[in-house]
């Protein structure tokens, strides 16, 4: 890809992302639904179970947005860095974890994970890339920069990716009554621009700028790597628990997840 196009996916991103950045928490269940809570836990009790001893404590949140994934890291005594390109959610990450950011346990870098990835010095026992490889402008390129960023026996979770399996008509109508319900109750009518905004079509690879990031992509560009899979869910999420169950009676799965591991 470009640079100039490269550059300006990123810079949308920031700026849907920096307009949503207040609505976040509330608009997504995956951060406040147990259900869905229950399912970054097991990820993790799943990369870190088969962590050499000698792992550092050290983990990775890429596009972290307003801290969902970095809660989940330091609940198991990881310390993190946490990367996104939006300074509002990380203004809400900073808030949040004020205590530990001043202890130096949570470290924020305002980076795109590209940068991010090739700079930084370290490498990681876990990093996790929860709703953001469908923002990204080249997301097999991240991977790639992931993989280096990696210990031998870490991991890295890809969670919560939108499905790239057929959308039936019941599924789209069960989404979009969902996210209307969901906008109602959360976002004023004013601000709902931007969902229609040029920024998010263009930041959402889902809707815009090439094909989402698949499970099969993922799969190849692991196997490539070397990594091997040890944890994929699909599974339906919605705001409001009856869409949730109909969509997982009646209709596919909307979303899921993966955990890849690095051989020691
Ligand atoms: C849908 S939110 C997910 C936030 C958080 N990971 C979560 O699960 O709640 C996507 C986040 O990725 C960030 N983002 C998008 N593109 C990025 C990039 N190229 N580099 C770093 N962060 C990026 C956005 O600013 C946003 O905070």
């Amino acid at each position: 890809m470009e640079a100039a196009k490269h550059d300006e996916i990123i810079a949308a991103s920031a700026v849907h992302h920096n307009r949503l950045a207040v609505f976040y928490d509330r608009l997504h269940p995956e951060l406040w639904n147990k259900e869905e809570l229950s399912r970054i836990e097991r990820l993790v009790a799943n990369s870190v179970k088969s962590l050499p001893a000698t792992a550092p404590a050290r983990s990775l949140d890429l596009g972290a947005g307003t801290g969902f994934a970095t809660e989940a890291l330091l609940e198991w005594g990881f310390a993190v860095d946490a990367v996104d390109v939006s300074v509002f959610m990380l203004k809400r990450l900073k808030k949040k974890f004020a205590r530990e950011v001043a202890s130096g346990r949570v470290r924020v870098h305002l980076d795109d994970a590209d940068t991010f990835l090739r700079t930084v010095d370290l490498k990681y026992s876990l990093i996790i890339a929860s709703v953001v490889m469908n923002h990204l402008p080249d997301p097999r390129a991240t991977f790639d920069l992931m993989t280096r960023r990696l210990i031998a026996g870490g991991s890295i979770i890809i969670f919560h990716e939108p499905s790239s399996a057929a959308s039936s008509h019941l599924k789209r109508i069960l989404q979009l009554i969902d996210r209307f319900l969901a906008r109602l109750f959360i976002v004023p009518w004013n601000q709902m621009e931007i969902f229609q905004s040029s920024s998010l079509k263009f930041c959402d690879n889902d809707s815009k700028h090439g094909a989402i990031f698949s499970e099969a992509e993922v799969r190849e560009a692991a196997r490539e790597s070397g990594l091997t899979i040890h944890g994929f869910e699909r599974y339906s999420t919605a705001f409001s628990a009856p869409v949730r169950r109909a969509l997982e009676w009646l209709s596919g799965p909307t979303t899921w997840s993966m955990v890849l591991r690095k051989p020691r």
